[in-house]
Parts: structure tokens; C-alpha cells; sequence
């Protein structure tokens, strides 16, 4: 299997024959550490949303010469509606205002942009934004990336099987044919190959329910270091240790 596969056919299931010493196709970044940030600097947790942003090009731009296909980044969780109303919309504006400012520096450097997430609770205007921002760059191949909002990974389980148990009751599926490679078809993820290493910044040691289903085989780095903080050198070095993993899949080394 090829690691720089360009469709999600080529990138396939798991078989066992992908990892070694080579990079990470998928890297997936569970942007972590925003608040504390701008907290160490006096600051409204906002200013470090911000300051997080901003971080997200330089990311980008370092994956074609790592190797890097596919980065995942985790912008806002279906738990994250918990945080004050002033949290939420500031948020929600920085998206908007995200977007709008990123879209031609994404296009011109052959970014192809997709969202994971539900986008029944997000605003109108944002939800435009984010089909105009996919349409627009769905003919680049350098790199892709992919933005989860309003991402939880059990609430995409769950609207995966609502459709998938919906295509049962109409006759298109038959319970006896379902598989593990039949949910993923139902995924938001469902053109995308699983994430082959996950970072979360800020020295938290959990998944915070991100790409549950789709991680299952991944290699894991968490590090200290708050997302605002993080450079494109930090990343290069956890794309280079990926390389001295041995993944083995459930098997034995040979
Ligand atoms: C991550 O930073 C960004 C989002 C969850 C939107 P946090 O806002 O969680 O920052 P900390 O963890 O409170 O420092
Ligand atoms: C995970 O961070 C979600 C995002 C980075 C968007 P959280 O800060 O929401 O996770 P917990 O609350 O520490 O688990
Ligand atoms: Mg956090």
C-alpha cells in the first residue's frame, strides 16, 4: 500500500503492510491548550482561539515536504457547546472570519478543504461558508485537510447508524451483509483514510471522543507543549519518531 495514496481506495483498510520506516500518510491534531494559553497572559480565552488559528497555515504548508497527505484538525467538539455563550459565539465567529480570511491562501497552495462534523446545530452563514470553501477547493491534490466542527466521534457513530439502519428498512442493506467495512461508508470520514498518527497538544492524555472508530490502529503522541505554541518544527520532529514506530496491526514482527 502506498503512502502517499491519493484517493481513500488506495489509501484502503488496514492490512498490516502500512507504517515501517516511513511517515505518516493521515496525521490527525486534537488542537488542545487554546485557554490556558491566553490564561498564562492575562488574557479572555479568545485571544488564545485566535492565537490558535493562526497556527493552522504554517501546520499545513509543512505537509507536503513531510510526506503528509491528509492532517485532520479538531476545531470544536459536540461537547464544546458547554463553554459560556461568550466562548461559543466567539468561536463561531472566528470560524467565520477564519474562512473567509484562509480561503485563497488555501486554494493557491493546492489545499483541498473538507468538514467533518454535524452541521444541523451550526449557523446558516457559517454552513455556507464551509460548502463554498469545499466546493472551492475540491480539485486540489497536494494536501487535504480536514476540519472537525461540531465533531463528536460517538454522536458520528451514532448518525452513521441512524443512516445505515435506515438503508435496511428501505431494502438497500441486508443486516447479513453488514461488516466492519460497512459502517465506515457511513462515516463523515468516509473518503479519507484512517489517521495513521494523532497528536493532542497540551499534555492532556485522552481522545476527547475524536475519530473514535478511526483511530483504532493509530499511533498516539501527546506533548506538553499548547497548541498555540506548536511550530511546524515540533511537528516535523513527531512525524520523524512516527518513522521509528513499529506498528504491527495485531501481528508479530517478522
Ligand atoms: C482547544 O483549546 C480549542 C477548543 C476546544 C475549541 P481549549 O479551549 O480547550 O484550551 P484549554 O484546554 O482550556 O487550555
Ligand atoms: C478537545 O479539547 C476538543 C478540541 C480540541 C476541539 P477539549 O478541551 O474540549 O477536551 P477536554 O474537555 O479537555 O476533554
Ligand atoms: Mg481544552
Amino acid at each position: 500500500m502506498s503512502q502517499n495514496s491519493d484517493t481513500a481506495q488506495d489509501a484502503g483498510p488496514q492490512d498490516g503492510l502500512q507504517g515501517g520506516p516511513t511517515g505518516p500518510n493521515h496525521v490527525a491534531i486534537i488542537m488542545d491548550g487554546n485557554g490556558r494559553w491566553a490564561q498564562r497572559r492575562g488574557q479572555p480565552r479568545l485571544f488564545g482561539h485566535r492565537a490558535g488559528a493562526r497556527r493552522v497555515r504554517e501546520i499545513v504548508r509543512a505537509c507536503p515536504d513531510l510526506g503528509v497527505k491528509y492532517v485532520t484538525i479538531f476545531a470544536f467538539s459536540t461537547e464544546n457547546w458547554k463553554r459560556t455563550q461568550t466562548e461559543v459565539s466567539g468561536l463561531m465567529t472566528l470560524f467565520r472570519h477564519y474562512i473567509k480570511k484562509e480561503t485563497r491562501a488555501l486554494h493557491d497552495e493546492g489545499v483541498r478543504v473538507r468538514f467533518i462534523g454535524d452541521r444541523v446545530r451550526l449557523d446558516a452563514k457559517l454552513v455556507k461558508l464551509m460548502d463554498e470553501l469545499e466546493a472551492h477547493t475540491s480539485a486540489n491534490t497536494k494536501v487535504n485537510l480536514t476540519i472537525a466542527l461540531n465533531y463528536g466521534g460517538r454522536d458520528e457513530v451514532a448518525r452513521a447508524t441512524q443512516r445505515l439502519a435506515q438503508d435496511v428498512a428501505d431494502g438497500r442493506l441486508d443486516p447479513a451483509d453488514v461488516g466492519e467495512e460497512t459502517l465506515p461508508k457511513y462515516l463523515d470520514t468516509c473518503v479519507l483514510p484512517d489517521p495513521d498518527l494523532v497528536i493532542r497538544t497540551s499534555g492532556e492524555a485522552r481522545i476527547s471522543n475524536f475519530l473514535l472508530w478511526q483511530s483504532a490502529y493509530a499511533e498516539y503522541e501527546f506533548i506538553e507543549t499548547l497548541w498555540p505554541d506548536f511550530t511546524d518544527e515540533i511537528f516535523a520532529n513527531l512525524v520523524k519518531n512516527y518513522a521509528g514506530r513499529d506498528r504491527r496491526f495485531g501481528g508479530v514482527k517478522t
